[in-house]
């Protein structure tokens, strides 16, 4: 088994005029969960259709697995699970019919299909909705379908185009937590224009713009030196007075919080503090803490992380105007 499951080369694709990839290379080793990021325009989903085999570049070459997408595109999607940007589903079909006609036309083997169709179902959370129309589904139960027919013939790659776009937040968790789970056990690539998608998810940050590579990079390092940090005020349920140094002690053993020091809003009764974290998000477990501790939140903001100063000057984006 080669030991890429993506080698992309000097790919260029132009559309008319337009020239959306200019020579893109990069590679993904098996098992890893790559983000893909870029500002709209960036020439994500036309490097993903290439990928996907939907799609002929006009120039370099991509892999998959050791196989062309463009010489064997037959053998190399039977490799790859594909949920495109907007995910198109048939609106009118039962979930398990869209599920059982996916599996017939990819030639999913007859004996296996049953057990196929109730893995996925099974994976994706999709129990309870398989006799309802798609289109009675929500988004979020819609983009789980789009996983679930990604997923059906076993690839061992999942290309995903912007998944939880359009999802309302509770949906983008469950969503995320779904990617999470299958990449433990497969090659993802997943694109987006949101930073926080790709820091909650992936091992690997691969940023395009304008057709090209700008960076590659762990999240970690590519927000190196400045990772987020919260600002919080905290007040005692019953009105008396806070110990800063033994409040300090209790919010330095939160889980995910790497660092705390004092911060403005100490007055009458309350205290603030400033905490830094990487890349686990701390806050829930802060709430669990705050109540554990018998303490009021009053107050909690999160500092923009430096991953987005890095992408803006990766991407030559302005800087967001800052309200007066
Ligand atoms: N079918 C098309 N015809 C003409 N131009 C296209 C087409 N698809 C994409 N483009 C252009 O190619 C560039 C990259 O688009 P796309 O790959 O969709 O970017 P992203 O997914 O990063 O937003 C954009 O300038 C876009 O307008
Ligand atoms: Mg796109």
């Amino acid at each position: 088994m080669p030991n890429s499951m993506i080698r992309i080369e000097r790919l260029t694709k132009r559309y008319g005029p337009t020239e959306a990839l200019k020579g893109l290379s990069f590679e993904v080793p098996r098992g890893q969960v790559v983000g893909f990021l870029g500002p709209n325009g960036a020439g994500k989903s036309t490097t993903m259709r290439i990928l996907a085999g939907y799609l002929t570049p006009t120039a370099g070459q991509a892999l998959v697995g050791d196989v062309d997408v463009v010489a064997e595109p037959v053998r190399a999607r039977r490799l790859i699970g594909y949920l495109p940007e907007n995910n198109p589903l048939y609106e009118e079909m039962m979930v398990v019919d869209f599920l059982r006609f996916i599996a017939e036309a990819r030639q999913v083997d007859k004996a296996v299909r049953s057990a196929r169709i109730r893995n996925a179902v099974e994976r994706c959370g999709l129990g309870g909705v398989i006799s309802k129309d798609i289109g009675q589904l929500s988004k979020g139960y819609r983009q789980r379908v789009g996983l679930a027919q990604a997923i059906l013939h076993e690839p061992d790659l999942l290309i995903l185009d912007e998944p939880t776009s359009g999802l309302d937040p509770n949906q983008i968790v469950e969503i995320r937590a779904l990617i999470k789970d299958l990449g433990r056990e497969k090659t993802v690539i997943l694109s987006t224009h949101v930073l926080s998608e790709v820091q909650s998810t992936c091992s690997r940050v691969l940023i395009i713009n304008d057709g090209r590579l700008v960076a590659d990079d762990s999240p970690e390092h590519l927000t190196a030196g400045g990772e987020g940090s919260l600002v919080i005020v905290l007040a005692s349920r019953n009105g008396a007075p806070l110990d800063p140094a033994h409040v300090a002690g209790l919010l330095r053993a939160v889980p995910g919080v790497t660092g705390v020091e004092g911060a403005e809003g100490e007055g009458h009764g309350t205290a603030g503090f400033r905490l830094r974290f990487g890349l686990e998000d701390p806050r829930r477990a802060l709430f669990e803490a705050v109540v554990k501790h018998d303490l009021m939140l009053l107050e909690v903001r999160r500092t923009q992380a430096s991953l987005e100063d890095t992408f803006r000057k990766l991407t030559g984006q302005p800087e967001p105007r800052k309200a007066a």
